[in-house]
């Protein structure tokens, strides 16, 4: 017979899934079941972004099973009461491995508290490390985290009672490769994997929604089983093999999830939708007035064909001023190519967020992608232009923004490889002075740094700087009326006056 012949007869012979046992995925119908032998202590991969695409199910099961001491890997602990949060409150997780702490208070309670440990990782280090361990990688060396507290070590993952540091974070080797430092991050792996996804066919293949893919598709391949909870099981042939995000030979047990509550995170109380064009502008505030100011400066640093990511806020905000004839694409780090605005109240995806995790929409055009995926491209240096807010930055372009020890901690989230990022532009907007007129540009940040010399301009309602990594800061604009001698008495380093000096540009 031809080969052609010998392919027919494989695939209609339907020995695969006539012989459930040559199978590697089983189904359950209880999550609880598929859930009943994860033992106190184990280190569990939780898939997730802020609410969006975690396994409900699963992590209810948990608190079902009663199951203590776990290792939580995730990006975020869900929200107070939802999510892994309820994990939370029950004290079953010891420690938790993520990136983002903020807007959850119980979450930064226990850890302020010193109740909970938590080890702090930058978020395209947590998805390369479980990328990796997937994937039998040990180790990698990224530029993400150089000059922070991540390479330094001695940032604090348990603290003691009185505020003191129990267990500190280890040092980091770092390596130069071509003229710039990398810090060695280790692989991580689960006892297992809670996914959450959209379907699976009865082959055990998986298919993730829109940005509730983000952190659930490398976590799939991380542990020694993976449970994934899905919201419909479908035949085989029902969405094409070329389309499978996560192929059978990952997924060890799928259970169909029933109610799906889907919670979207609300901020100040309400979801971030469209305004709707008969609601009267509010009265503006001396800060409305300043935040306008910086984010019609802000807009000007999108240029025709650009890739850019913005910071939730000012740089966001920016994005509404975009002139009509020139096109630029925003990435979201959770797995957005193309984000558009925000919906109308009809138009609400839970499944669709952004990195600040608010609903949004996408324009024609668009890709989703997992977390591991949207790392590379912001870590390989595809995206042109970030934009972000910042508590301090130096005259060399440290940055910090991330947590104030002991006091605050929001976490470093993605900021932290976005600014690391060889081939982007890294451009703050913040309000030129804190609360009070303490200075937040300075010789040196006092604060943990997010990143070492590596913001490139600053933008503030008074005024704009260019930064040399080497040389120190240059005012290129300042705001009407303002002199240099102004700018100077209200910030806290020297800086050189540009010969081309200009007032500061609106859109
Ligand atoms: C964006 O970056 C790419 C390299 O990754 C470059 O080829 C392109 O010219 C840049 N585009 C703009 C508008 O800066």
């Amino acid at each position: 017979s031809t080969n052609d012949d010998v392919r027919y007869i494989y695939i209609t012979s339907g020995c695969y899934y006539s012989t459930s046992d040559q199978r590697n995925s089983k189904f359950y119908t209880d999550p609880t079941e598929a859930v009943k032998d994860i033992p106190s202590g184990a280190t569990v991969l939780v898939g997730g972004f802020g609410l969006c695409g975690i396994p409900e199910n699963l992590i209810n099961s948990l608190l079902k099973t009663g199951v203590k001491g776990l290792t939580a890997v995730s990006n975020n602990a869900g929200v107070d009461n939802f999510g892994l949060g309820l994990l939370l409150q029950t004290k079953q997780i010891k420690r938790m491995i993520s990136s983002y702490v903020g807007e959850n208070a119980e979450f930064e309670r226990q850890y302020l508290s010193g109740e909970l440990e938590v080890e702090l990782t930058p978020q395209g280090t947590l998805a390369e490390r479980i990328r990796a361990g997937g994937a039998g990688v040990p180790a990698f060396f990224t530029a993400t985290g150089y000059g922070t507290l991540i390479q330094e070590g001695g940032s604090p993952i348990k603290y003691n009672k009185d505020g003191t540091i129990a267990i500190a974070s280890e040092m980091r080797e770092v390596r130069e490769f071509n003229g710039r430092h990398y810090i060695m991050e280790k692989a991580i792996t689960g006892d297992f994997a809670l996914i959450k996804a959209w379907k699976a066919d009865r082959a055990g293949n998986i298919i993730f929604r829109k940005t509730a893919r983000n952190f659930n598709q490398p976590m799939c391949k991380a542990a020694k089983t993976t449970i994934v909870e899905v919201e419909e099981v479908v035949d085989v042939g029902t969405f094409a093999a070329e389309d499978i995000h996560i192929p059978s030979i990952y997924v060890h047990r799928v259970v169909q999830g029933t109610g799906f509550e889907k919670r979207i995170e609300v901020r100040g109380g309400k979801r971030t939708v469209k305004k709707s064009q008969t609601e009267k502008p509010k009265p503006k505030k001396d800060s409305d007035i300043v935040r306008e100011r910086i984010i019609r400066r802000a807009a000007l640093e999108f240029e025709d064909g650009m890739y850019a990511n913005l910071g939730i806020g000012i740089p966001m905000l920016a994005s509404n001023f975009i002139q009509s004839d020139i096109t630029v694409h925003l990435q979201s780090e959770n797995g957005i190519l193309g984000l558009g605005p925000y919906p109308t109240e009809d138009n609400v995806d839970p499944d669709l967020i952004n990195a600040g995790k608010e609903t949004v929409t996408v324009l024609p055009g668009a890709a989703y992608f997992s977390s591991d995926e949207s790392f590379a491209m912001i870590r390989g240096g595809h995206i042109n232009l970030t934009m972000l807010g910042a508590m301090q930055v130096s005259q060399h372009g440290d940055l910090a923004n991330w947590m104030i020890p002991g006091k605050m901690v929001k976490g470093m989230g993605g900021a932290m490889d976005l600014v690391a990022s060889a081939g982007t532009k890294v451009v703050v907007t913040m309000e030129h002075s804190a609360k009070g007129g303490k200075h937040k540009i300075m010789e040196k940040c006092n604060l943990p740094l997010t990143g070492k010399q590596c913001v490139d301009r600053i933008i503030t309602e008074k005024a704009v700087f260019d930064v040399d990594k080497e040389t120190g800061l240059t005012l290129v604009e300042v705001w009407e009326g303002l002199t240099p001698e102004d700018i100077q008495a209200c910030t806290g380093t020297h800086f050189k006056v540009s010969p081309n000096l200009k007032p500061m540009q609106q859109v």
